[in-house]
């Protein structure tokens, strides 16, 4: 497994598992490349420790106006939106200029772009660079990309996940979010990427942990790890900080076990 997203309900805790997984990534001795794909929420740099975030790509690739009208002229010679590629050839992690790419500690980080006015327009562009940068992105053997998506699933009609090799949903629990688990399992296997697996996540007992791996493993999404509710991963949040190698959790070794046997 080379590039997992990292899907699920918002607020689910995706941008916590991709940090912490990032850590333990780095821990098992591999490089790790983070990837934010929200175009909403501004803050998973300094999860990951970082005081600011790099350029974002789309500027990389003309910035966000320049590329509409790429994508229009596109579409009009009739490649359809789903089909559209920016990136006109394969990238490798060492190839992406230092203004668009941050490391530390052994792990790197980039980020898609952000939504930054009002009335600025859809999001549609950078869906498109995500889907172009991750079909396009190669890895090295000893190289992993997770990949923090948005919430929800309209990555998925943009066709994002096609760049990927799998998917990882974070279910906490509550309906909405095991609804919105069962979708992307059911939208993976449509577009048949690798496998999806689900981690819980702000779970409360064991015993909730149980009832939802059996619901999910009726619809045939497997639980491959859980992390408990946990107030020092909350005051972290709180206060804007970032994760520290111990709260590298049971449940991410877990996943890990399970991803990179
Ligand atoms: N294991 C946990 N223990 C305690 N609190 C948690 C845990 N996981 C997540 N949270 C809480 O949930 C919030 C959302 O987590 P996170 O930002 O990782 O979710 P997200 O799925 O990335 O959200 P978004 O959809 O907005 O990107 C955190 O700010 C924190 O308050
Ligand atoms: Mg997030």
């Amino acid at each position: 497994m080379k590039k997992i997203a990292i899907c699920g309900k918002g607020g689910s805790g995706k941008s916590i598992t991709t940090s912490l997984l990032s850590l333990g990534i780095r821990r098992r001795g591999k490089k790790v490349l983070v990837i934010d794909a929200d175009e909403s929420n501004p803050g998973l740099h300094r999860m990951l420790g970082f005081k600011e975030p790099p350029e974002p790509l789309i500027d990389y690739v003309g910035g966000k106006a320049v590329l509409e009208k790429k994508i229009q002229e596109k579409m009009k010679s009739g490649i359809p939106e789903e089909k559209v590629n920016i990136w006109t050839k394969a990238v490798s992690i060492a190839e992406i200029p230092p203004d668009f790419i941050k490391v530390r500690d052994g792990i790197s980080f980039t980020t898609i772009g952000k939504i930054y006015m009002a009335l600025e327009g859809c999001a549609c562009p950078m869906g498109i660079v995500s889907r172009s940068f991750l079909n396009e992105l190669i890895l090295e053997p000893d190289e992993i990309a997770l990949i923090d998506m948005e919430a929800g699933i309209e990555h998925f009609g943009r066709g994002v996940e096609t760049g990927t090799d799998c998917v990882l949903v974070v279910v906490e629990p509550s309906r909405d979010s095991l609804d919105v688990a069962l979708k992307v399992k059911q939208m993976s296997d449509q577009i048949d990427i690798g496998d999806t697996w689900a981690i819980l996540n702000k779970v409360p007992s064991e015993d909730i942990a149980r009832r939802i791996t059996d619901e999910l493993a009726q619809e045939g999404l497997n639980v491959i790890g859980s992390i408990n509710f946990d107030k020092e991963i909350f005051e972290i949040c709180l206060t804007g900080g970032s994760f520290p190698q111990d709260k590298v959790n049971e449940g991410i070794e877990d996943v890990l076990d399970h991803l990179f046997p």
